[in-house]
């Protein structure tokens, strides 16, 4: 069976890593205009390379929780079966076993050159004059995705989408397009769709079914299911 999986900051909540709509989520302590836009980024890169470098030293040191595991699982045993997105910048899905995974909105641990487009593993912790190990140019970013720029990957999402028999949405509020779209695409095309979250996303009703509770408890026993076990 043909399964596309989006993910959200939700399966990373009890890892440790915050959401961004939760009550005290990171859209409640930052302002997502300065540190999560191009603009923000040209204001003031210090402030922003400073955002994604206590990011990226939060999922350094966080681990892997049940859901996480058990999507490498389901990945590993249905190989060619199971397309995983995750709007997340974390790697939690590899360090879990899941690989092939499509990061639509970039990556924490990925750098990017805004002169030449070159991209490398980035260092623990970024700054503004660093420079590309490519062109010399010290125009270095984190290879992330910000309001106002085009998600990454999106021909193959929507490949996915066109070819699914089950779409499953986990842990992700619905209130980012085009991923809250996504489910739209995939009943589109006659697939089945599940939402699996603490509470009811924006496009819960767009859902054949909701199971709501914890990822690290709901996402496991649903993986039972699908490998019978
Ligand atoms: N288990 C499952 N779901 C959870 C848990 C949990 N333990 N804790 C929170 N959630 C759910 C919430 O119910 C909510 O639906 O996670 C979701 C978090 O929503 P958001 O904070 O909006 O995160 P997300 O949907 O990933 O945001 C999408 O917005 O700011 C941009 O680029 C950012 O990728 C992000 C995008």
């Amino acid at each position: 069976m043909r399964i596309v999986i989006l993910t959200g900051a939700g399966i990373s909540a009890e890892s440790g890593l915050g959401t961004f709509r939760d009550v005290g989520g990171l859209w409640a302590r930052y302002d997502m205009a300065e540190v999560a836009t191009p603009e923000g980024f040209a204001r003031d890169p210090g402030k922003v390379h400073d955002f994604y470098n206590a990011r990226r030293a939060n999922a350094a040191g966080s681990v892997p929780n049940a859901a996480h595991l058990a999507l490498g699982r389901l990945v590993s045993a249905r190989p060619g079966e199971v397309v995983l997105v995750t709007q997340n910048i974390d790697d939690l899905h590899e360090r879990g076993g899941a690989a092939g995974v499509i990061h639509m909105h970039g990556e924490l641990f990925r750098a990017l050159c805004a002169a030449c487009g070159a991209r490398w593993d980035a260092p623990a912790a970024m700054h503004p004059g660093d420079a590309c190990p490519v062109c010399g140019a010290r125009a270095t970013r984190p290879d992330v995705v910000w309001f106002g720029e085009i998600p990454y990957h999106l021909d193959r999402i929507f490949d996915a989408l066109a070819k699914a028999e089950l779409f499953v949405a986990i842990g992700t509020s619905g209130s980012v397009y085009p991923a809250a779209g996504f489910v739209a695409e995939a009943r589109a095309v006659g697939a089945r769709t599940l939402e699996l979250n603490l509470a009811p996303s924006d496009v819960a009703g767009a859902f054949d079914a909701v199971r709501l509770g914890p990822a690290s408890e709901v996402v496991p026993a649903w993986v039972a299911e699908v490998l019978g076990g």
